[in-house]
């Protein structure tokens, strides 16, 4: 059920004041990914929520993202395309900057990382202001992905992510 996924999250996350910068309240989902059966009854969660062969790949924002994005790919059999930091890909790419809760960033995605019309569940570990999530999937649209959800373990309500990203649906196990 959807209090007991978020019951799940909450209790493998950590608050860490002052981390990565002074005032700034991190969260450090490391106990969540190391519990093995509370990340796989999460990932479990999120798959059923949106439904198996809803979706044709799942694309993960460096660097937590990876993890959930490739969980989900392997327990639906679809493939995992990773969005990445400016400066990491081999191969030509699409690139989109946006401003973080804590300074700037540009994130890439590969030229030829979706087939057109290829159904993309965007996944990430925590949505905060939402410029990473908005940065990802205008990645996916200008690569040809068409979008059918966005999903994240934690929403940080407070700093108005799903405000910025409507009308775009957001799907979090946690709001906190
Ligand atoms: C964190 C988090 C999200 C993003 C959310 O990533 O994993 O990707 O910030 O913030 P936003 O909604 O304000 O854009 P971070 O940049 O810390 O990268 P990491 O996962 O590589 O540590």
């Amino acid at each position: 059920s959807g209090p007991e996924l978020a019951a799940l999250v909450a209790g493998g996350a950590v608050d860490v004041r002052d981390f990565p910068k002074p005032g700034i309240v991190f969260k450090d989902l490391m106990p969540f990914f190391g519990d093995g059966p509370r990340f796989r009854r999460v990932v479990d969660g999120i798959v059923a929520h949106y439904g198996a062969g809803s979706f044709d790949v799942v694309a993960g924002v460096e660097a937590r993202g990876f993890v959930v994005a490739a969980a989900i790919a392997y327990a639906t059999g679809v493939g995992v395309v990773p969005v990445r930091k400016a400066g990491k890909l081999p191969r030509p790419g699409f690139s989109a900057s946006y401003a973080l809760e804590y300074g700037e960033a540009t994130l890439e995605v590969s030229e030829d990382a979706f087939v057109a019309g290829q159904r993309v569940l965007v996944v990430d570990d925590v949505l905060a202001t939402g410029g990473t999530a908005a940065a990802t999937m205008d990645l996916v649209e200008r690569a040809g992905g068409v979008l059918t959800g966005f999903t994240v373990l934690m929403e940080l309500a407070f700093l108005n992510g799903r405000e910025r990203l409507s009308p775009r649906k957001v799907h979090a196990l946690l709001t906190v």
